[in-house]
């Protein structure tokens, strides 16, 4: 297939280019498109072809539900069973935007859409390309990550192109995405509201809006014993193909660790990679440094971490170092995002003088 890739501007966005993309996800084609949050690949997510051309693009098993788009509050209530109320107050506060919402589905969202489970997952983007194609194909666009299944999730147009040209009918560039991890997923189909996965909406801002939250205890914690709830959280996502430890201690520690276990690996011929931040970068002496960005910046940390993972691939670094970052605010995205890219391969290293 030929993928016919298309630059938008969503400061400016080319309405006849959108009517275009809008119309062949009406007659069940697929179109990846930017979000705020990573890109994602769309198709109609009402019609069970189009989820299934999905999962096939993506090489993603059909038990991993898919989120469904939607651009305004009004096209809710066709999709889901009821609408608790936690779900206006989080709604009013955080759409549009990088929060995807769990509900009880109704008849007319397709099992191929949701996995077969009876719930389906709902999200109203805010970038403004995403909601001009919503509209232009109908309303209802089932969108997951933009990658084949198992890489970081495309922050650029560029590694949407790489995972998918030639399987879909249109990309859509619209440049590198603001935010960089996917949307915060918290499910309101049972009683007590729960976080399935961290991102940019946290813990805190969940509960300014609508009182105590849960967190499944798999999102950080990998020796929990039980499953996930999102069963794409089960997966081994974020993949880099080389292997990645991250290192937590002392910042001064973790560089000497880290320097100390890049030179031996360097004189074997092994081509290493280091995750490092502003503050660090300098002090490490070998390898491929990448900086994210100021340590105290988590939001930069955030739209730059997947990017550095695909280039390490890119230039096939075969062992990656990562520092740690505090599991508090978009940090429990970061590390949970991190934790799951590294298989959970983690050293505690303690100071010289603390030996
Ligand atoms: O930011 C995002 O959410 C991006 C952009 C494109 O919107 N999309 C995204 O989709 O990250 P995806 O498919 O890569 O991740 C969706 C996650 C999976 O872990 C899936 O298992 C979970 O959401 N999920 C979807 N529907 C669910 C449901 N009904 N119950 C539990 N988990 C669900
Ligand atoms: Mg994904």
């Amino acid at each position: 297939m030929n993928t016919k890739i298309l630059k938008i501007d969503e400061n400016n966005i080319d309405t006849e280019a959108i009517r275009e993309a809008g119309e062949i996800l009406k007659k069940g084609g697929l179109v990846a498109f930017p979000t705020e949050t990573v890109y994602g690949l769309g198709g109609d997510a009402l019609n069970e072809n189009s989820s299934a051309k999905i999962y096939a693009a993506k090489g993603r098993p059909s038990d991993n539900p898919l989120i469904v788009h939607i651009s305004n509050m009004g096209a809710l209530p066709k999709i889901v069973r009821e609408i608790p109320r936690e779900a206006y107050l989080l709604a009013e506060k955080y759409w549009p935007g990088p929060l995807t919402m769990i509900f009880n589905k109704s008849d007319v969202v397709p099992y191929a859409t949701t996995g077969g489970l009876d719930t389906v997952a709902v999200r109203m983007p805010s970038n403004r390309t995403a909601r001009a194609l919503i509209d232009a194909a109908g309303g209802y666009v089932a969108a997951p990550s933009a990658n084949r299944s198992g890489r970081p999730s495309p922050t650029v147009a560029k590694y949407v192109i790489e995972d998918l040209n030639g399987q879909i009918e249109m990309i859509i560039d619209g440049g590198e995405v603001n935010i960089g991890l996917e949307s915060t997923i918290i499910d309101l189909s049972e009683s007590r509201p729960t976080i399935l996965r961290p991102g940019y909406i946290t813990e805190e801002m969940l509960e300014e809006a609508i009182g105590q939250v849960d967190v499944d205890k798999t999102i950080i914690d990998n020796h929990s014993g039980q499953a996930p709830k999102a069963p794409g959280m089960k997966y081994r996502h974020y993949a880099p193909k080389g292997n990645l430890t991250i290192v937590e201690g002392e910042p001064s520690a973790v560089v000497e660790y880290i320097n100390d276990q890049v030179e031996t690996l360097q004189k074997e011929g092994i081509k290493t990679g280091v995750i490092a931040t502003d503050e660090t970068a300098a002090k490490y002496l070998g390898g491929d440094v990448k900086s994210a960005g100021k340590r105290q910046n988590e939001e930069e940390i955030a739209r730059h971490l997947f990017r550095i993972l695909r280039e390490f691939d890119d230039d096939e670094v075969q062992v990656m170092f990562a520092e740690s970052f505090p599991h508090e605010g978009i940090g429990q995205a970061i590390m949970n995002r991190l934790l799951k890219a590294a298989g959970h391969q983690v050293v505690r290293v303690t100071s010289p003088d603390k030996k």
